[in-house]
């Protein structure tokens, strides 16, 4: 694929990481917004609440106040300033090419002269199905929706109609999207923020939905229409399922007749080239996806047997439905960055991830705080810790990654990391996302910037 682990992402503004204005230096040839970060989110809180549009690109849990993006290019994102930022957020894992990548540009820009927008079947929508029920074995349809809440919003009805039961099973720690029954023992922003489900959520809407510790198979019986997990969780950082969880999770719903749902709204297509239900193994009976899919643009989708999704509307009786689901924009984004990328791209970025992974805890260590760089395919974790910097514990669940950010050390590194532009999440549950125009140059200056950040968190703390 082009540009693909290159080192070197087209030609950095002058000045770089670190805080020097470069105007509005952009390779697109469009002009990004400018200004200063502080006018525009003062104008942001007015205008919308919090200033945000979902909770994790906050800072609540770090302090301080979001800078505003004006473009990103590659690897970097630049704000209304100019300054530059490794970013490894790539919008949570939705853009997996780097920010404008020419090829879903114009995958974009073609799609959207021909109409962005019909209510009526388009190709588009085939092509990307087909592509992923290509690449993932026993998934013989998908349905496009708009995004990954509604992916698993809409699955969970499928296995309530499909069983007749409705008791549902999610593990603590792992975010299935907003969807009221899904919010209880979510990760990611809900976990951040410390919330224990959210208010506006009727007692009723969690009735039937059982909160169980990641890990561990949980004993089900025939109320259960479905168990409902992320195979790898990226939402409590990351935690790796232990070996035997996921087959155990088969086996247990295949007992009492239940049915095994895979949110991989994260792992999917990123993971690997398919899904981490292909690098395990394990085969679900319905999957969620999102993120990568759309290529950036608003997109989620699930799909899973051909007899299981006959149940939705109009051929069964499950009704589902989105104005802009199957959107010709967002399957032709998705659809480009499917195509750029194959299985060996994978592995090299796997490959790239896991010696980034072991220099980066390696760095963190160095400097003085304690951290775990666990790694999945090309999902790396992030968990620091006080000093001495000694090898961290990666957690198994929930509980661990709790304790690990009730140290408080990652609002203080994230800073310090920032500083040195390098943009992590602003929150202690999420996980890097490294993408294809990570290369090895841009990876290499992380682990450096992030062993000064170790050191100097490490000399404020005494
Ligand atoms: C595993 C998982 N499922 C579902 C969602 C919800 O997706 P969206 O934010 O597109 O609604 C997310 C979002 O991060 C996720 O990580």
């Amino acid at each position: 694929m082009a540009d693909a682990g290159s080192g070197t992402w087209r030609t950095p503004p002058a000045g770089a990481a670190g805080g020097a204005a470069t105007g509005a230096a952009h390779g697109g040839g469009e002009r990004p917004a400018t200004g200063t970060n502080a006018a525009w989110f003062e104008r942001a809180v007015r205008a919308i609440p919090g200033g945000v549009d979902s909770p994790v690109r906050s800072f609540a849990s770090v302090g301080g106040t979001p800078f505003t993006v004006g473009h990103g290019e590659g690897p970097w994102v630049f704000d209304v300033e100019g300054r530059r930022y490794l970013d490894l957020v790539q919008s949570y894992g939705a853009v997996l090419l780097g920010h404008a990548h020419p090829v879903v540009v114009e995958a974009v820009c073609r799609a959207a002269s021909l109409g962005s927008s019909f209510g009526m079947p388009t190709p588009g929508e085939v092509l990307l199905a087909e592509a992923i029920c290509a690449r993932v074995p026993d998934c013989d349809q998908v349905r496009f929706v708009s995004s990954g809440t509604e992916a698993a919003m809409s699955a969970l009805r499928l296995a309530r109609g499909v069983t007749g039961r409705s008791r549902v099973v999610k593990f603590d720690g792992c975010y299935h999207g907003h969807s009221d029954s899904l919010l209880a023992g979510g990760g990611s922003g809900v976990a951040t923020l410390g919330l224990p489900g959210s208010a506006g959520v009727p007692s009723g809407a969690v009735a039937d939905t059982l909160v169980v510790p990641y890990n561990v198979v949980p004993e089900l019986d025939d109320q259960v229409a479905c168990v409902i997990v992320e195979p790898v969780a990226a939402n409590m950082n990351l935690v790796a399922p232990r070996p035997g969880f996921l087959e155990g999770l088969r086996r247990a719903c295949d007992a009492v007749g239940a049915l095994l749902v895979f949110d991989e709204v994260i792992t999917g297509f990123r993971i690997g080239p398919a899904t981490a239900s292909v690098l395990t193994g394990v085969t679900p009976d319905l999957w969620c996806f999102g993120k990568v899919v759309g290529g950036g643009l608003p997109i989620g989708a699930f799909g899973g047997r051909r007899e299981l999704m006959a149940a939705l509307a109009p051929s069964g009786p499950v009704y589902q439905a989105g104005t802009l689901s199957g959107n010709p924009v967002a399957t032709a984004a998705g659809l480009a960055v499917l195509d750029e990328v194959t299985p060996a791209d994978y592995d090299e970025l796997a490959s790239r991830v896991a010696r980034f992974a072991g220099a980066l805890a390696d760095a963190i260590r160095a400097g003085g705080l304690s951290a775990a760089v666990p790694v999945a395919g090309t999902l790396a974790g992030l968990y620091v810790g006080p000093p001495p910097g000694s090898p961290l514990e990666a957690p198994s669940d929930f509980g661990g990654a709790q304790a690990i950010a009730a140290s408080g050390v990652y609002p203080l590194f994230f800073h310090a990391l920032l500083r040195r532009g390098v943009m992590v999440a602003p929150g202690a549950y999420e996980v890097l996302f490294c993408g294809f125009t990570h290369g090895d140059a841009e990876l290499d200056a992380a682990v450096e910037a992030a062993g000064e950040a170790a050191a100097e968190v490490a000399r404020s703390l005494g």
